[in-house]
C-alpha cells in the first residue's frame, strides 16, 4: 500500500523508462504508447533536443522569481507570441492554472466595463481542470458535487446549439466563451468549424472574449501549433500546458487584442511560472515544432491507425463512431468498454478510454508507420474480443 492519496483508480503497472513511442516497465517489458501521457510527450519519450535544453539549463540555472525578468521566459514568449496571432502570455505550470489565469482575465475584462458580476459561457461535456475555477467551469456533475458550492459565474450550454447562442445575446454580464476546440475529456468530440465561427461572430458583435482552452488540443497534436490554427478561427485568448514542456510542467495563457494588456500588476502571480528551466523544454518544444513535415505527420500516423483498424475489426458494428482531429483520436464502441485498457495492456499497447465508451488515442508525432499500424490493428484486437472479455 503506498502512501499516494487514492485519487486514481492506478493500473497495475509501473514505468520506468521511455523512447519515442515505446515505454518500458519495471520488468523490461516495451508497450507501444498510445496515449502520450495524456497528450503530453507530442514529440515522444525523452526527445533528445528537449533533453538536451533540460539537460544544459539544469545545469546553469533552475529557478529565480518573477521578481526578476528571466531571459529564457522573455524568449519563450517571442516564441509563442511570433508562432501565434496572440500579443502577449502569462506562464504558469498546469491545464487548470492556466484556464485560471483565463477566469481571472474575463472577469478583470468585465470589471474593467463595469460589469459587476462577469459571467464566462461554458459548455456542456467540456473539461478544464479541477482547481474550482476550472472545475467549475467543468461539466461533469459527479466530478463538481462533492465539492459544492462551486465558484459562481459560469452559464453552461449545448455545444453545436445554434439557436441556443442566439438566446445569449439577452443575458446581461456574459464576459467571455470558454471552449476547448475538440473536447479532449468529454470524448474526443470536435466543435464544428461553423460552429467556432459562430462563436467568434457572437463575440465580436457582443465584445466577448473568445477563449479556447488548448490544453489538450495544442502542441502538434491536432497536426498544427495550436488546432485554432489548422480550423482558422482565432480566439482571444489561447491557453495551453500539457505538450508545451512534453512533460515538463508549464502551462501558458496567451492573449490578444485589448485582453493581451488586461492583467495589470499585482493581478496574478505565481512562484514556479515561467522559470528558467520549465522554459528551456518548452522553448525546445516549440522550437522542434516549427517544422511544417513533423506537425503533417498527425494525419499520416492518423491515417496508417485507422487503415490498420479497419482492416482488422471483425464486426464493424462494434464501432459507434469515429472522432476527432489530427492525433486526437476517439472510437466510440457498442461493447463494454471495461476492461478494454486493461487488456491493451495485456497485449502491450497504452491506450485511454474516456466518457464511458470512447477508446482515445492520442500518440506521438514520432511514431513511425510500423508502429501506427501496429496500435490500430492492436485496437481493433482488443474489440474483437471485447464481447468475449464481458461475458
Ligand atoms: C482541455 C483541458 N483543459 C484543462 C486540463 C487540465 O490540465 P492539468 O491536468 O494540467 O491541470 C485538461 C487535462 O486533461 C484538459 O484536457
Amino acid at each position: 500500500m503506498s502512501a499516494i492519496m487514492r485519487t486514481y483508480k492506478q493500473l497495475p503497472v509501473a514505468f520506468v523508462r521511455g523512447r519515442g513511442a515505446t515505454l518500458w516497465d519495471t520488468q523490461g517489458r516495451p508497450y507501444l504508447d498510445g496515449l502520450s501521457g495524456i497528450a503530453v510527450t507530442n514529440l515522444g519519450h525523452c526527445h533528445p533536443r528537449v533533453t538536451q535544453a533540460i539537460e544544459e539549463q539544469a545545469r546553469e540555472l533552475v529557478h529565480t522569481s518573477n521578481l526578476f525578468r528571466i531571459p529564457g521566459q522573455e524568449q519563450l514568449g517571442a516564441e509563442l507570441v511570433s508562432a501565434t496571432a496572440m500579443e502577449s502570455v502569462f506562464f504558469c505550470n498546469s491545464g487548470a492554472e492556466a484556464n485560471e489565469v483565463a477566469i481571472k482575465l474575463a472577469r478583470r475584462y468585465g470589471h474593467d466595463r463595469d460589469i459587476k458580476t462577469p459571467t464566462v459561457v461554458v459548455l456542456d461535456g467540456a473539461f478544464h481542470g479541477r482547481t474550482l475555477g476550472a472545475l467549475a467551469a467543468t461539466a461533469g456533475e459527479a466530478m463538481r458535487q462533492p465539492f459544492e458550492p462551486m465558484v459562481p459565474g459560469f452559464i453552461r450550454i449545448a455545444p453545436e446549439d445554434f439557436n441556443g447562442l442566439k438566446s445569449l445575446e439577452a443575458q446581461a454580464d456574459i464576459v467571455a466563451v470558454l471552449v476547448e476546440p475538440v473536447q479532449g475529456e468529454g470524448g474526443v468530440r470536435p466543435l464544428s468549424r461553423d460552429y467556432l465561427l459562430a462563436l467568434r461572430a457572437l463575440c465580436d458583435q457582443q465584445n466577448w472574449l473568445l477563449m479556447f482552452d488548448e490544453v489538450q488540443t495544442g502542441n502538434g497534436r491536432c497536426g498544427a501549433l495550436y488546432a485554432y490554427q489548422r480550423l482558422g478561427v482565432t480566439p482571444d485568448v489561447l491557453i495551453t500546458a500539457k505538450g508545451l514542456g512534453n512533460g515538463y510542467p508549464i502551462g501558458a495563457c496567451l492573449a490578444k487584442g485589448e485582453a493581451s494588456a488586461t492583467l495589470r500588476a499585482g493581478d496574478h502571480g505565481t512562484t514556479y511560472g515561467g522559470s528558467p528551466l520549465a522554459c528551456a523544454a518548452a522553448s525546445a518544444v516549440v522550437n522542434t515544432l516549427a517544422d511544417p513535415p513533423l506537425l503533417a505527420r498527425a494525419d499520416v500516423i492518423r491515417e496508417h491507425i485507422l487503415k490498420a483498424f479497419r482492416d482488422q475489426l471483425a464486426n464493424p458494428e462494434h464501432v459507434a463512431e469515429i472522432r476527432g482531429l489530427g492525433l486526437m483520436l476517439g472510437i466510440e464502441v457498442t461493447v463494454p468498454a471495461t476492461g478494454l485498457v486493461t487488456s491493451a495492456l495485456e497485449q502491450g499497447v497504452v491506450i485511454n478510454v474516456t466518457a464511458g465508451n470512447t477508446i482515445r488515442l492520442l500518440p506521438p508525432l514520432v511514431m513511425t508507420n510500423d508502429e501506427a499500424n501496429q496500435l490500430g490493428y492492436s485496437v481493433a484486437e482488443i474489440i474483437n474480443q471485447a464481447p468475449e472479455i464481458a461475458a
